[in-house]
């Protein structure tokens, strides 16, 4: 396979360059498989859907794709690949709740590294469980694109499920190896794909498991999900949704004390951010209209359980990072 992006290669902009990367790939992918089956983490993020939904198209039943739910995904996310994969593009789908599992093993771990190192080792521990189960597997599909072969010097980088145990190896189809973010975008809105997943925010890997700072709690996570959900649906409403580069919510793992209803609280903060960047190394903070800021407050307040207060973070990118880890 080729990986280094060809001097010539035309950068995919339009509806019909995308079609015709689409029909280019399918072709490659057919000649590259034959009829063996194979293997897909789909985690439902912008270049594992695109890279199913090529797949889907190329190979049909011969993909089999494996959702893993580890439990620090956002409010909707797992139901969305269920609706979007099974039900809608009749992919051949194995949803996997693994949320008890990666909350037992993150448990009581408080250190950020160790705990991207558990959720990342947990992944492929369940991947691979799920992976012996299938007959006949030849080829792994991931969604690695073309920064990560870039970021990685030259060397393959494995987007998603490197580390696989020796016996365990399979051939790589890697359709979107070449593109650019904007480019698989571009294609993944050419293949029907919903908006919410194609435009989608960047999030981390470990997903909230990040945003939910110190060790793990479920009351804590949950408050980071309800949140987020309330954040992401406002900035929607009021048209700040695809303007802002990435928006979130962190729950910090200490409490203050508050009041609700004339009683005395002893409630977790919330901690709001929207930023702009271009490349993610540096980035400036969204000047959100302060009137939304106090709608978001009073109803993160008002709703998410085991919370009495939201404050919004000022710091640009350095010296804060975009994530709160
Ligand atoms: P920081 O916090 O380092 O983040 O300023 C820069 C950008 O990278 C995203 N990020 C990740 N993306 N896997 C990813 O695909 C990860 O593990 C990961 N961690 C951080 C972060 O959301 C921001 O956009």
């Amino acid at each position: 396979m080729e990986n280094m992006r060809p001097a010539s290669m035309e950068r995919i902009t339009t509806p019909a360059l995308a079609e015709a990367f689409i029909a280019e790939q399918i072709k490659e992918i057919q000649a590259q498989v034959g009829d063996k089956k194979v293997l897909l983490a789909l985690s439902g993020g912008v270049d594992s859907s695109v890279v199913a939904a090529l797949l889907i198209k190329a190979i049909g039943a011969q993909l089999v794709c494996v959702h893993v739910n580890h439990g620090l995904l956002r409010k909707g996310e797992p139901e969305q690949v269920v609706e979007v994969f099974r039900n809608q593009m009749k992919a051949n789908l194995i949803y996997v709740d693994a949320v008890d599992r990666f909350l037992d093993k993150l448990a009581g771990v408080a250190e950020p590294e160790q705990k991207r190192k558990i959720i990342g080792a947990e992944f492929i521990r369940v991947f691979e469980e799920e992976a012996r189960k299938q007959e006949g597997i030849e080829f792994l599909a991931q969604g690695t694109i073309y920064p990560d072969i870039l970021e990685s010097d030259g060397v393959k980088a494995h987007h998603n499920v490197g580390g696989l145990p020796e016996d365990l190896q399979f051939e790589l189809v890697e359709p979107v190896r070449l593109l650019f973010k904007d480019e698989v975008r571009v294609v993944g809105k050419a293949l029907g794909l919903p908006d919410s997943m194609v435009f989608r925010q960047p999030f981390p890997g470990p997903g909230l498991g990040v945003r939910c700072l110190g060790a793990i709690t479920r009351d804590r996570l949950e408050a980071v999900r309800e949140s987020d959900a309330i954040l992401r649906e406002e900035f929607a409403k009021n048209g700040l949704e695809g303007k802002v580069w990435q928006y979130f919510t962190a729950v910090p793992d200490f409490k203050s004390v508050g009041i609700k209803d004339g009683k005395r609280t002893f409630a977790y903060p919330v901690i709001l951010r929207a930023v702009n960047t271009v490349d993610a190394m540096t980035a400036t903070v969204e000047d959100v209209p302060f009137a939304l800021l106090q709608h978001i407050t009073q109803r993160i307040t008002s709703e998410v359980e085991g919370v009495n207060r939201v404050v919004f973070d000022l710091t640009p990118k350095p010296s804060g990072t975009i994530e709160w880890e």
